[in-house]
């Protein structure tokens, strides 16, 4: 039995990951401050003898005896994650030091939750791993995408210079239960907006693009990551490279929740990205073929009957 630590496991990713993992028979320790993750979304795995639940600030030390971490600590959408910029940059590169001094002193191998935002506003599509990026380091977003490129930062320079076993993985759009209904992302926007027979917002003229990855795609890439072979560090792209216009998106919306909803258009928001895709062939050559396999209507259709019961 491994013991694990997920921080961030509160969140909507930590916590699909934390009942994956549980289930797999490991030890697990969940840590949040609950900043924008929340108990109900574990409490059912509360009753487990072998999980958990710790309320903690990564941005202060922790310390416990684990076998692996995976660090998914910090708000991952613009509303959360700019409602205070500097706790956000604190929470991506405290969190980080904090972690790989864990990893460093019980000899732990530590993942990093990073995310396709370390490449900005691309010139480069779709983004391979080797794209450094085009981001503006003095914008609304930069307390979020700066902050995770110096948490890579870190993982690197903590593996080169004190040999810390890490892996890296960037993570595109994922949504599915459990998301935060109020995040302000464009899927739980559109379903709650549908659901509610709101008027569905489109921020431009709706023919930006971006591709969705349902979470139990990204679990299963996240926990291959954890286990492949330790001279693969990454950078990994995990992500579902088929992409969607925001028009698609409402109109699939609203097909699938039945929705009398009209779409309405407001300007862009600043530094939003016009188009993101990844590459996925890292990860497929280096992760046992790993490709999402629940298309958008399946992981959608999922992900509504789940809003349906936060109305
Ligand atoms: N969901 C996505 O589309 C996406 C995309 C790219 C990257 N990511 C990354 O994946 C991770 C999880 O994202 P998510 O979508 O589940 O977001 P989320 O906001 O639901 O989860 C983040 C969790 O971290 C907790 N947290 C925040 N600051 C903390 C702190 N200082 N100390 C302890 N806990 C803290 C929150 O309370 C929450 O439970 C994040 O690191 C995010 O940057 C997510």
């Amino acid at each position: 039995m491994k013991r694990i630590l997920v921080t961030g496991g509160a969140g909507f990713v930590g916590s699909h990951l934390c009942e994956r993992l549980l289930n797999e028979g490991n030890d697990v320790i969940c840590l949040d401050n609950y900043f924008t993750g929340s108990k109900e979304n574990v409490v059912h795995l509360l009753d487990n003898p072998y999980f958990e639940l710790v309320r903690h600030d990564i941005t202060e030390p922790f310390f416990a005896e684990v076998d692996e971490i995976y660090n998914m600590a910090c708000p991952a959408s613009p509303v959360h994650y700019q409602y205070n910029p500097i706790k956000t940059i604190k929470t991506s590169v405290m969190g980080a030091i904090n972690t790989l001094g864990l990893a460093k002193r019980v000899k732990a191998k530590i993942l990093q939750a990073s995310t396709s935002e370390v490449y900005g506003d691309p010139t480069v599509h779709p983004q391979p791993e080797s794209y450094w990026g085009n981001v503006n380091p003095i914008g609304v977003r930069s307390c979020y995408d700066e902050g995770k490129r110096c948490a890579e930062t870190l993982f690197m320079d903590y593996h080169s210079q004190n040999d810390v076993a890490i892996k890296i993985i960037r993570i595109f759009n994922t949504y599915g239960p459990r998301m935060n209904p109020n995040d302000g992302r464009v899927v739980s926007n559109f379903i709650m907006q549908a659901l509610r027979g709101e008027d569905i917002t489109i921020f431009g003229d709706g023919t930006q693009t971006r591709s969705f990855q349902y979470v139990d795609d990204l679990v299963e890439g996240t926990i291959r990551m954890m286990q492949s072979t330790p001279d693969f560090l990454g950078p990994v792209n995990l992500g579902n490279p088929n992409e969607f216009t925001m028009l698609e998106l409402a109109e699939a919306v609203i097909r699938l929740t039945n929705s009398k909803s009209k779409l309405i258009f407001m300007p862009l928001p600043q530094d939003d990205p016009k188009q993101r895709q990844p590459d996925i062939s890292l990860a497929k050559e280096k992760l046992d073929g790993w490709k999402p396999q629940i298309e958008l209507e399946e992981g959608l259709t999922k992900t509504i009957s789940y809003f349906e019961t936060k109305l």
